[in-house]
């Protein structure tokens, strides 16, 4: 099932980060873990190790790279900052929050895709963290999957997909969040634009800036794109159909056919004893808890050789639940 896997798996001591901090100044490619998803790294101002990170993942060079920083005066160096910014920052990094601004010359045109501008972020994993400060580069990092493919949280899920194109994974256990950060267009310091939502909502990005935040989706769109011939690895499925439901009943338990999986949110009350049935979070648990096990779910069923996946959209007030909508739309459209 799985692929053979060349990709070594490095725990977080001292010694292999000191390794990988190594490899990362000598212009290799190390996947390690962030708060929100594994991250595929490489130093963000040599132009060949990015161009690298591409071939890693098979990404269209016109889908830009968010750009990591362990300091703000290393975030200062790539981008053009203006006081929205930092208040944003001052609020929220280090954290799952990306800014895209205007950019700095020595950021190299492969990172942002020719783009004017750059996206950066100063996440809040002490192992990304440290691996920045001892390789001394700013790290240009997408998440760690092939392009199209459901985002990894553990280093497992890394090696799962690209262990035969990657050398060294540094684990850190599961991601803590489990989506991908919140990104914000900020440019325009009157009109911040919602390019992605995340665990970061735009209504406390409104809060902090006093403005309202537009959300108009995507600048760069990655959805309609071709994925390159030979690309799509034969177990990984967005194969599985993913069917989305505003409120998936407990009613349908024991309805749906028995290879038709049920994907709830929250565990449902009293589940009879059906095998297709599951859930992100235990009954009356957080959002939190549902967006961590979402992409590992999402995994495990995909291979789980369901006919098709009936999924619970998320409900009510709840900061998460644009994010977690979102991904679930994603997933589906892609079925
Ligand atoms: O949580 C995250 O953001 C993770 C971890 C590893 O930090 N990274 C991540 O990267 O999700 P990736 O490559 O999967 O998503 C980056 C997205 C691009 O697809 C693009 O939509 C947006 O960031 N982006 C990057 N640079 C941009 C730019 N200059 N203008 C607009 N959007 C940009
Ligand atoms: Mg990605």
């Amino acid at each position: 099932m799985k692929p053979t896997s060349t990709a070594r798996i490095y725990r977080p001591t001292r010694r292999n980060l000191a390794t990988l901090a190594n490899v990362l100044a000598r212009g290799g490619l190390v996947a390690a873990p962030t708060e929100t998803v594994y991250g595929l790294a490489a130093d963000a101002l040599n132009a060949k190790a990015c161009r690298a990170i591409f071939r890693a993942k098979g990404r269209p060079a016109d889908d830009p790279l968010i750009v990591h920083v362990d300091t703000l005066a290393q975030a200062e160096a790539i981008a053009e900052w203006n006081e929205a910014a930092r208040l944003v920052a001052k609020a929220f990094w280090p954290g799952p929050l990306t800014l895209v601004l205007p950019k700095k010359p020595g950021v190299p045109g492969i990172v942002t895709s020719g783009l004017p501008s750059v996206a950066v972020r100063m996440p809040a994993h002490r192992l990304f963290r440290q691996l920045i400060r001892l390789s001394g580069c700013p790290l240009a990092a997408p998440s760690a999957n092939p392009f199209g493919y459901v985002s990894p949280t553990t280093a497992e899920h890394v090696r799962d997909h690209l262990g035969r194109r990657i050398g060294h994974i540094l684990d850190g256990g599961a991601s803590k969040i489990g989506l991908e950060s919140t990104i914000i267009d900020l440019r325009d310091t009157a009109h911040p634009a919602l390019l992605r939502p995340g665990a970061i909502s735009k209504e406390g990005l409104e809060r902090v800036l006093g403005l309202t935040v537009s959300a108009h989706g995507r600048t760069v769109p990655t959805k309609a794109r071709a994925i390159a011939p030979g690309m799509l690895e034969r177990h990984y499925s967005p194969r599985t159909p993913l069917i989305l439901s505003p409120a998936l009943s407990p009613e349908l338990i024991g309805r749906v056919p028995a290879n038709e999986a049920l994907l709830f949110i929250r565990k449902p009350e009293r589940v009879p004893p059906f095998k297709n049935v599951f859930w992100l979070a235990r009954s009356g648990g957080s959002l939190s808890e549902a967006a961590h096990n979402l992409f590992d779910r999402l995994r495990s069923l995909d291979t789980g050789g369901w006919r098709s996946i009936h999924a619970e959209l998320a409900a009510g007030d709840d900061p998460l639940v644009a994010a977690i909508n979102d991904r679930l739309s994603r997933a589906a459209a892609k079925g």
